[in-house]
């Protein structure tokens, strides 16, 4: 149960071996997160992340497989989760893709399985996992979601749209567990030095996993539904939403 002060006691995290999501795990656990659930693709990463968790002093780490676009085992997943470990206080969504655009562009099965990865597959998860937060009356779903979902760019409208996709479900999802006890929060983090954007050009208003760890304990402390990373994004795209579109065609990349 989150206790008093709004400390979660336990954690899944959808995509157990994101960088951004060991940050926060890491600021979790030093808040005295027991149990930590960490799904995602077996492999070294994930293996990795678990012993990081364990180091930082968490009581029961697992690893869980969890394919995103495996969407028919969702519901199953979810089942095993909840029966093995009981209530669960956190979700936090971190799968994703960024891919490369122009090769995407070129590979509409690669776009597809993209989109899947960041939206479809994602969205089965969080309603098969939210159908288990309502019944338990309580518990946070926090959504690793991106500006770049706030207005597709041409320079990466399939990451994009992806993150639209999954930004928009997670709103209405938030709004259909309205009085159910379980929540969403949604994070819109911009550019974040690290894996994912290894080699990239960073973008205006760069920011760091920590930064984003440090803003999602904030949220899920506050019970904030919106949450950008810098917070100086939120006026940044006020603007950006309604440049002409022929300004915004000129965004460069
Ligand atoms: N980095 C940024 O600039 C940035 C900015 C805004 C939003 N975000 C979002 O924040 C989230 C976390 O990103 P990050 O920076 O922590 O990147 P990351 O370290 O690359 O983490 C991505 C995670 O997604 C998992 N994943 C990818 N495909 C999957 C699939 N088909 N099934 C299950 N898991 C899958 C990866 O697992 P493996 O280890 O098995 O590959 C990894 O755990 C993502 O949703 C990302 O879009 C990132």
């Amino acid at each position: 149960m989150i206790d008093a002060t709004g400390r979660p006691q336990s954690v899944l995290v959808l995509g157990g071996s994101s960088e951004i999501a060991q940050a926060i795990v890491d600021r979790l656990i030093a808040a005295r997160c027991r149990t930590v659930v960490l799904a995602g693709r077996e492999g070294v990463r994930l293996t990795e992340a678990a012993k990081r968790a364990k180091a930082a002093g968490a009581e029961v780490v697992e690893t869980v497989t969890f394919e995103a676009t495996n969407v028919e085992h969702h519901a199953a997943f979810a089942e095993s989760v909840f029966e093995r470990f009981g209530n669960i206080d956190l979700v936090i969504v971190a799968a994703g893709l960024l891919g490369d655009q122009d090769d995407l562009e070129g590979d509409p099965a690669g776009a597809a399985a993209l989109i899947t990865t960041n939206f479809t597959g994602l969205a089965a998860a969080m309603l098969a996992v939210a159908g288990h937060m309502r019944r338990q009356g309580h518990g946070r779903l926090v959504v690793l979601s991106s500006v770049a979902g706030l207005r597709a760019r041409k320079a990466n409208f399939i990451y994009g749209s992806s993150k639209s996709g999954l930004d928009a479900f997670s709103q209405g999802l938030g709004d259909a567990l309205e009085g159910s006890g379980a929540t969403v929060t949604i994070v819109r983090p911009g550019f974040v030095i690290g894996r994912m954007t290894a080699g990239m050009k960073a973008a205006p208003f760069p920011t760091t996993p920590d930064a984003v760890a440090d803003a999602v304990v904030k949220a899920v402390q506050s019970g904030a539904a919106v949450v950008y990373v810098p917070s100086t994004l939120r006026w940044v795209f006020a603007v950006m939403r309604i440049l002409p579109r022929a300004a915004w065609r000129r965004m460069p990349a």
